[in-house]
C-alpha cells in the first residue's frame, strides 16, 4: 500500500490512508489511538461493515460502543445527533475516547458534529464508504446537521485524526451514488487540476467499472487537491469556497425539487455545466471548453438535463447560499477547465437572465471533440 497522504495542518495534521482492505488492518486500531471508542454507523452498513470492524477492534483490545443511526439526509437532524449523544453518555466515553464514523457523507458531518461538541470536542476518525465521502466529505473537517430552514447549518470545523478510505467497500455502493461521487472527482480536475482533467479523460470507462487502481488513483488526486487547499485556508476565508464550484447552482436545483430528489453530486454535475456556461458568457471559456466539460460530464454518466425548475424557485436557494457575501453572489466559475476562481461581480438581474435563457437539454453541448 502507497504512503498515506497527509493534511498539513500543523500538530493538527492528519493521514488519509487510501487502498483496499484497510478496514481488517491494524491501521485503524493504531489510529484510533484510544482504547475506549465509539463506532457510529448506519441501520444498512452496521451489518456488512460494522460488525466486523466491531469484531477487529475488540481482538486488537479496544473497547467498542455501536452505536446504528437510521439512513438517509432525513435523519441528518438534532434529533439523530441526540442519539450519538445519549449512546456516549450512557456508555461513559470521556474525553479520551475516540469515535470513529462509518458510512457516507451523512454519517461522517453527523459524528464530526458530536466530536466537535460532545464534552466540548473528542477526537474522532472518519471511515468513508461511499465515493463522494472518500474524496470529500471525510477531508477537512467542516462537519453539520440540517436545520429544517437550511442544509448544514448548524455545524463546527473539526478536524479528524486519521481518514481510512477502504476502496473495497465501493463494491457495494449502488451505481447512481456512485455516479454522484464522480461528480465530486471531476471538480477537482476542474477547479485546479488540468493533468487530472485530462486523467480523468483517458480513464474514465476504467473508473466506471470501478477498476480498483484507477479508483485508487482518482482518490488519491482528489483527496490531494482538497488536501493542498484545506492546509492554506481551513476556516474558508477564501481559496477553499472554490472547492464549491457547481455547488451554488447545484444547491439550488437540490432545495428547490425537495432535497433527496436529485442527489447531491447529480445537482453538482449539472451546476458546474451551468458555471462553465456563465464563464463562457463572461467571456473566460470558448464553446469548445464548454463541449469538453459537457463531454466528461456525459461520460462519467451523469444528469445532462435541466430539471424543469422556475427561475424564480432557483434564486431565492442561490440567495442564501453560505459564499455570498453583504448581499452579492459569490459564484465559483472558471478562466479555464482546471482554474476556477471567485466571481462576485454577477447581479441578480443577470443571474435572472442567464437562468431563464439557459438550455433545458445540455446534452447538445457535449459534440464531438
Ligand atoms: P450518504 O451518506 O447518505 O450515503 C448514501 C447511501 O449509500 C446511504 O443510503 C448509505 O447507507 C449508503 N452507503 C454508504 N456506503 C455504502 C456502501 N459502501 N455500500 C452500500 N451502500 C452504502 O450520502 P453521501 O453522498 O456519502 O454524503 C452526502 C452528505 O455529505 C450530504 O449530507 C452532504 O451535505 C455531505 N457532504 C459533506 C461535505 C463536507 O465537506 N463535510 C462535502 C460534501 C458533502
Ligand atoms: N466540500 C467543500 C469543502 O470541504 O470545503
Amino acid at each position: 500500500m502507497s504512503s498515506p497522504l497527509v493534511v498539513s495542518l500543523g500538530s493538527r495534521s492528519y493521514p488519509i490512508h487510501i487502498g483496499p482492505g484497510l478496514l481488517s488492518s491494524s491501521l485503524i486500531p493504531e489510529g484510533a489511538g484510544s482504547r475506549k471508542v465509539a463506532l457510529i454507523t448506519n441501520t444498512t452498513l452496521l451489518g456488512p461493515y460494522g460488525t466486523p470492524l466491531v469484531r477487529s477492534l475488540e481482538e486488537a483490545g479496544l473497547t467498542v460502543e455501536t452505536v446504528a443511526l437510521p439512513d438517509g439526509e432525513a435523519h441528518k437532524t438534532l434529533d439523530t445527533l441526540n442519539l450519538i449523544y445519549d449512546a456516549l453518555l450512557t456508555a461513559s466515553l470521556d474525553r479520551r475516547s475516540c469515535l470513529i464514523a462509518l458510512g457516507g457523507g451523512v454519517i461522517g458531518d453527523m459524528v464530526g458534529f458530536a466530536a466537535a461538541t460532545y464534552q466540548r470536542g473528542i477526537p474522532f476518525i472518519q471511515i468513508p464508504t461511499t465515493l463522494l465521502a472518500q474524496v470529500d466529505s471525510s477531508v477537512g473537517g467542516k462537519t453539520a446537521v440540517n436545520h429544517p430552514k437550511g442544509k448544514n447549518m448548524i455545524g463546527a470545523f473539526h478536524q479528524p485524526r486519521a481518514v481510512f478510505a477502504d476502496t473495497d467497500t465501493l463494491k457495494t455502493l449502488p451505481d447512481r451514488e456512485f455516479t454522484a461521487g464522480l461528480a465530486e472527482v471531476i471538480k477537482y480536475a476542474l477547479i485546479r487540476d488540468p493533468d487530472f482533467l485530462r486523467w480523468l479523460e483517458d480513464n474514465m470507462a476504467a473508473l466506471r467499472s470501478r477498476d480498483a487502481g484507477a479508483l485508487t488513483h482518482a482518490i488519491r488526486e482528489s483527496c490531494r487537491n482538497k488536501s493542498e487547499v484545506v492546509a492554506r485556508d481551513e476556516f474558508e476565508t477564501g481559496e477553499r469556497a472554490l472547492l464549491n464550484l457547481g455547488h451554488s447552482f447545484g444547491h439550488a436545483i437540490e432545495g428547490a425539487l425537495g432535497f433527496g430528489t436529485w442527489l447531491h453530486g447529480e445537482a453538482v454535475g449539472v451546476g458546474m455545466l451551468m458555471a462553465a456556461l456563465l464563464s463562457q458568457e463572461l467571456g473566460h471559456l470558448a464553446s469548445s471548453d464548454v463541449s469538453r466539460i459537457a463531454r466528461l460530464l456525459r461520460a462519467a454518466g451523469l444528469p445532462m438535463k435541466l430539471p424543469d425548475i422556475p427561475v424564480d424557485n432557483l434564486l431565492p436557494y442561490m440567495a442564501v447560499d453560505k459564499k455570498n457575501e453583504g448581499g452579492r453572489f459569490r459564484l465559483i466559475l472558471l478562466r479555464a477547465p482546471g482554474a476556477a476562481y471567485i466571481e462576485d461581480a454577477v447581479s441578480r438581474d443577470h443571474l435572472r437572465s442567464f437562468l431563464a435563457g439557459a438550455p433545458p437539454s445540455l446534452a447538445s453541448l457535449a459534440s464531438p471533440a
